[in-house]
């Protein structure tokens, strides 16, 4: 006898978090529109009471709540049981999210969330990926800002050069050109947390600096990557950049999309990802702040001071006008193996940790609950599972074009 299909094609799980309620109100917009298409969706979350109040927010009494902890196998075995697939924003996810990636590893449950702590992957990765191949899971991490423009942008420059080519860019190079938006209070738990684990454990240092850390472990992949640590003027591209600090975790999704693609960018794929900047003084001024506040989250004083009277707090973020004013703007940088300069350009027209991530997400997890049904179990990344169907999606519905715009 076959499975009974699940209630529900997704459930916000972590409904109660910053960007959860985000989600919340942007489904509740995307499901009433004319021509919609039909979401079966469900929220969850810890505690009943926030959950009720998030749902009398956004007048979404009629949809249902679940309740289930983070540690409550139980809770997160009943609620997968109900779902096609699990979105998790119940983070920092090195400190709770394990559980939910066991339960749906072993139920055959699919997920998507929002990490973009790669040791935490990694850790998932060793002890999950044979279980969700055998019951079927998918299981997609990092499906918001990190690293969904940057996986995107990967995929479609490389479509590119092996269509005009028939061999892929032997080295691409991503510069955020303009980026407008801010931080929320459970992305620097999350930043916050890498960095004390980090500052306890040599190994996990060790770790983190490895571009190939989410490849396969019979990966062919030698080849030394950029690792941009300080301002400088780019040549080629006739640019002033300085270190983005979502490149620790984008390069490794992006390479390891190279692996689950059958080494489609090639054994030798050079990748390396940075912003640019107007001038030398701001490259330098902005290098020199984030290095200065990496150095002091590593020292516990100065950690706690941070957390506690500088820094927003969980639940706190970006308010609705910043996000409506946030954009992003990324562009691929590549010479074909015709000499020729291509450029892809990834924008997104909300700030981009909230606005455009919620509605990434939100895409994300409906794009592998209706499109996609013959990607296997296993731990995937967007571009790897989803590549042109989230594209189309993502161009459509959340407001993030990939667009070729030189060749
Ligand atoms: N990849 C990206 O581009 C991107 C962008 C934005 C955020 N993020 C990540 O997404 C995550 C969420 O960020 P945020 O700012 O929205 O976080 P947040 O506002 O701090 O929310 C954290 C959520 O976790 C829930 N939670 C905490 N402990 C729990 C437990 N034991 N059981 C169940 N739920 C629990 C909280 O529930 P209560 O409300 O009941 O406390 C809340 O819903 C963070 O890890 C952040 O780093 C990633």
């Amino acid at each position: 006898m076959s499975a009974p299909t699940p209630a529900f094609d997704i459930i916000i799980y972590g409904a109660t978090s910053f960007v959860g309620q985000i989600m919340l109100e942007y489904l509740a917009e995307y499901t009433s529109q004319q021509d919609a298409e039909p979401v079966k969706w469900a929220v969850a979350g810890r505690d009943e009471q926030k959950l009720l109040a998030v749902k009398a927010q956004n007048s979404l009494s009629h949809i249902e709540h679940i309740v289930a902890d983070a540690s409550d196998e139980a809770a997160l075995n009943s609620m997968c049981a109900q779902t096609k697939v699990v979105i998790s924003t119940v983070g920092p996810y090195a400190l709770y999210g394990e559980t939910l990636i066991k339960v749906c590893a072993e139920s055959g449950t699919d997920y998507c969330d929002l990490t973009g702590e790669p040791q935490w992957i990694k850790a998932m990765l060793d002890k999950y990926e044979d279980v969700a191949k055998s019951s079927g899971a998918r299981i997609i991490n990092s499906a918001g800002f990190d690293s969904i423009p940057s996986d995107l942008g990967v995929y479609v420059l490389q479509q590119h050069a092996l269509e005009t080519t028939g061999k892929p860019a032997f080295q691409i190079k991503m510069r955020v050109r303009k980026i407008k938006g801010g931080a929320s209070g459970g992305t620097i738990a999350s930043m916050l947390n890498v960095v004390e684990e980090a500052s306890k454990n040599p190994a996990l240092r060790k770790l983190l600096v490895n571009p190939y850390v989410l490849c396969p472990a019979e990966h062919p992949y030698k080849q030394y990557q950029t690792n941009h640590k300080k301002a400088q003027f780019e040549e080629d591209t006739q640019m002033w950049i300085m270190p983005f600090i979502m490149a620790a975790i984008n390069e490794r999704i992006v390479h390891r999309s190279n692996a689950l693609l059958g080494n489609r960018y090639g054994e030798h794929f050079l990748y390396d990802e940075a912003m640019s900047a107007k001038k030398g003084l701001q490259a330098w001024g902005i290098t020199l702040g984030l290095g200065a506040f990496m150095v002091g989250a590593s020292i516990k004083p100065i950690r706690n001071i941070l957390a506690k009277h500088v820094l927003p707090k969980p639940g706190e973020g970006p308010s609705k006008e910043e996000q409506l004013a946030g954009m992003f703007d990324m562009r691929f940088y590549t010479t074909l193996d015709n000499g020729e300069k291509a450029v892809v350009q990834v924008k997104g027209d909300r700030d981009p940790g909230y606005g455009s991530t919620a509605k990434m997400l939100t895409q994300a997890a409906l794009c592998l609950a209706k499109d996609v049904p013959d990607v296997s179990g296993g731990f995937w990344t967007p571009a790897a599972a989803l590549n042109d169907a989230l594209i189309q999606r993502l161009a459509l519905h959340a407001g993030v074009t990939v667009t070729i715009l030189a060749s």
